[in-house]
């Protein structure tokens, strides 16, 4: 569910314009309609040699809206963009891209975006050539000059046997995404040129080849933050424990790791390059001290089986904190650490987030609440954003993409304060 501002549902345009990628068009339809939104589709002209008008008006319950010669007397071409919450245009191809960019109305989905006072999402989808024409990125630019958000496109196999960035993302990230435009979520390019470096899901500690000690983790918000550090213009990389089945933020990069160790391993071969790092990765603190080479069985292997001893696992946050201070580290990385804290009858949440922070040195940690139901595997989440200088932030109850964003919000506010002059 999004923030709904009316009591009435959203009314969304989605604008479909002429690339393969339009069959995705029906599945983005189909998730909004599902979440209570009123949609008038607006195709152009080349999206319906891809997909046919009678599936999107089955889709979205509505008339298809194809022509400004249509409903004339009802003055279409205005009335569709003055009365739309929210217009989303996937995909937008590089002739859409451009003609927006150049202000026409020559045809209604253009006519559309013209007249529009609402969020404009435009999400391309082309090929890389075309991505990276300088028109294209001028006019991407002019674009989000203007306060429209066009979202990074993923990256991989294309409509032919090329691959690259270009693709339509999934429909989910596009939906995220839309929602958090509309509720104001800043899809600005400030993390232009910088790396950040974020751990996500949880990690495994083998018992033996079948058996772990795990937790669950979702990596959803280590995902969302990925995307939408992403989307900001940055270059990310994930360092992966076991998480859900989740697609690829745009354009990054996926380090897969299972265990406490191999995930310390890889962050700590990667710090030095970031100018920011997020641990949002469940970590276990503790392992199996020793690990069965194959399957142990019962009755056999009794004892090992029956009682595990369990050794402590290295603490990645604080060690590269430590790194960093002793200068082993360059001084730029902003750290950021999640805790996930369930308060108890004599200690809120919050106070042992507060200690938390101290004990483990970062300059900011998002604290979340948890416990069954909670947070976990979640889509949404909430909590405190707290800073080394004892400033706190409260996150309401959003989507974890919207947290993301409170999250770098944050880090940026966080960098800008640490290079002013004192
Ligand atoms: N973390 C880490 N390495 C570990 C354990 C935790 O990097 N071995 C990071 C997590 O990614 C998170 C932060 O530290 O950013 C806090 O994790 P949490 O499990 O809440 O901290 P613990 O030190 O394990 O505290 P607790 O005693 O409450 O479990």
């Amino acid at each position: 569910m999004h923030e709904q501002k009316e009591a009435r549902p959203r009314r969304i345009v989605v604008g479909v314009a002429g690339g393969i990628a339009a069959y995705k068009a029906c599945h983005i339809i189909r998730l909004l309609r599902e979440a209570g939104d009123n949609v008038t589709v607006v195709p152009t002209r080349s999206a319906l040699n891809f997909v046919g008008e009678a599936t999107f008006a089955a889709l979205s319950g509505n008339k298809v809206a194809t022509s400004v010669f249509e409903d004339v007397e009802g003055v279409q071409h205005v009335r569709i963009g003055q009365e739309a919450d929210l217009i989303l245009i996937a995909p937008a191809t590089a002739d859409l891209i451009a003609r927006i960019a150049a202000g026409r109305a020559d045809d209604l989905l253009a006519a559309t975006v013209l007249v529009a006072t609402s969020p404009v999402v435009v999400v391309p989808a082309m090929h890389t050539e075309m991505w990276f024409n300088k028109a294209t990125v001028a006019n991407v630019e002019t674009l989000r000059s203007r306060g429209i958000t066009v979202m990074e496109p993923a990256h991989g196999r294309l409509t032919g046997s090329d691959s690259g960035p270009g693709r339509l993302p999934d429909p989910e990230q596009i939906v995220d995404t839309a929602n958090a435009a509309y509720e104001g979520v800043s899809f600005g390019q400030s993390l232009a040129g910088r790396r950040v470096l974020i751990t996500a899901g949880g990690t495994q500690e083998n018992i033996d080849p079948v058996r772990f000690v795990g937790n669950r983790s979702s990596g959803r918000q280590g995902y969302a933050l990925a995307e939408m550090a992403a989307q900001r213009g940055a270059e990310v990389t994930i360092i992966a424990g076991n998480t859900v089945s989740l697609p690829t933020p745009a354009g990054a990069e996926i380090i897969d790791v299972l265990s406490a160790r191999e995930m310390f391993d890889a962050v700590q071969a990667r710090a030095d390059r970031a100018d920011l790092i997020i641990m949002a990765a469940a970590v276990a603190d503790f392992r199996p001290d020793t690990t069965g080479a194959s399957k142990l069985k019962k009755g056999r292997d009794q004892e090992s089986l029956s009682t595990i001893q369990l050794v402590e696992n290295p603490d990645i946050l604080a060690t590269t904190v430590a790194r960093r201070a002793t200068g082993e580290l360059p001084a730029q990385p902003v750290i950021v650490g999640f805790a996930a804290e369930t308060g108890d009858a004599e200690t809120p949440a919050l106070d042992y987030a507060r200690a938390k922070l101290a004990r483990k040195g970062c300059d900011l940690l998002m604290c979340n609440e948890v416990g069954v139901g909670k947070v976990f595997g979640e889509t949404r989440n909430r909590g405190w954003i707290l800073d080394s200088a004892g400033g706190v932030r409260e996150v309401a109850d959003a989507s974890k993409l919207k947290v993301a964003a409170a999250v770098l919000d944050a880090a940026e506010a966080f960098t800008e304060q640490a290079a002013q002059p004192r």
